[in-house]
């Protein structure tokens, strides 16, 4: 079989799309081993593909982010326009349409089969000499096993949760071994970097790569992680400002010796003395004196950890005292 490549030549697949509500967020589509690969698919389900409301030009099969495929098929006609050729090409299953720009056509290919990669500006169809079928037969072996257990089987969700909790967990261990007590998102990007590229290796060969880069991956899984991190109360922003200062949140000395005065203030106030002060009172009372910014999921984590270290006690129902 000889494979002939033409890495200038451009083709442009002509993909049916309907969108698809719930797609899996673009951070996580490096943990799908289809998306780095060139899925081998049939023209009739390249052709049913939705796009991607995420990212213009990736589409999904069966829940997989796909943005280049490989396919095997006839050439069944070739049209001349004044820029380029437009082949057809028929796997069996269905005709796909392929553009090859002329200026860049040394010798016009008339390729008997050819397999392609679609969706990215810059591709290789490769011209596959196959006299005794022999790579057509391999593939029709090959091709519905790859649907069997791979395609067909839907992404394991949990691979979610699981770039996001080793995201959080490097930050938090980050934070706790060097005592970090406030970090901008740039300070967190060099460490969390091999998890991103971890991911990518696999489309690190020459071939040009479409999709989110490996840079807007990492953005995107540091944001989602701070976000998490933020919603879970173990960092906050003291103030809202262009400059993305993170404070951890029991790393923050002002804090806790606000809360704590707070608790002690309030304890001795007869409306508190019996059963201490309420956490939706001492929030708001953080909220007035320290930062507008104070969750109460960050609250919550603070007071927890002043209970740890015996500062404070709960008195039940979400009320604390002091000793
Ligand atoms: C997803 O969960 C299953 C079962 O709980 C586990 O076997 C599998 O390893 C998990 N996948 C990942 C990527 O963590
Ligand atoms: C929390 O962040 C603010 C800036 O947003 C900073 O001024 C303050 O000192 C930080 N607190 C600690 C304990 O580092
Ligand atoms: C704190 O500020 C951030 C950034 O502006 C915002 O996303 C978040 O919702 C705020 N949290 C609270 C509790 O106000």
């Amino acid at each position: 079989m000889t494979r002939v490549w033409s890495p200038s030549m451009t083709l442009i697949l002509q993909l049916l799309s309907t969108p698809l509500l719930a797609e899996l967020p673009s951070v996580l589509w490096g943990l799908d081993p289809v998306f780095s690969a060139f899925p081998r698919l049939y023209v009739r389900d390249i052709q049913d593909m939705p796009e991607s409301i995420q990212v213009p030009g990736i589409y999904f099969y069966n829940s997989h982010p796909v943005y280049r495929v490989d396919v095997l098929g006839k050439v069944v006609y070739k049209r001349e326009r004044e820029d380029f050729f437009c082949y057809g090409v028929d796997d069996g299953t269905g005709v796909i349409n392929c553009l090859c720009w002329k200026n860049e056509l040394s010798d016009s290919p008339s390729p008997s089969s050819v397999s392609f990669i679609m969706c990215v500006p810059c591709m290789c169809p490769d011209k596959v000499n196959d006299p005794v079928m022999s790579v057509q037969i391999a593939w029709m072996m090959e091709v519905p096993e790859l649907y069997r257990q791979c395609y067909d089987k839907p992404l394991q969700l949990n691979s979610t949760s699981t770039a996001l909790n080793k995201a959080k967990g490097i930050i938090l261990d980050f934070c706790e071994e060097k005592s970090v007590n406030r970090f901008r998102p740039y300070d967190l990007q060099n460490i969390l970097q091999p998890l991103v590229s971890s991911q990518l290796q696999t489309t690190a060969a020459d071939q040009p790569v479409a999709g989110p880069s490996a840079c807007q991956q990492l953005c995107q899984l540091l944001k989602e992680a701070l976000d998490t991190l933020e919603k879970e109360g173990f960092i906050y922003r003291k103030v809202k400002s262009q400059d993305q200062v993170y404070n951890v949140t029991t790393q923050d000395k002002d804090l806790l010796i606000a809360v704590k005065c707070i608790i002690r203030e309030d304890s001795a106030k007869d409306k508190y003395a019996v059963k201490g002060c309420h956490i939706l009172h001492i929030l708001s009372a953080v909220r007035q004196r320290y930062s507008l910014n104070v969750s109460r999921a960050a609250l919550e984590r603070l007071l927890s950890f002043l209970e740890c270290s015996s500062d404070i006690i709960s008195t039940g129902e979400n009320r604390y005292t002091v000793f």
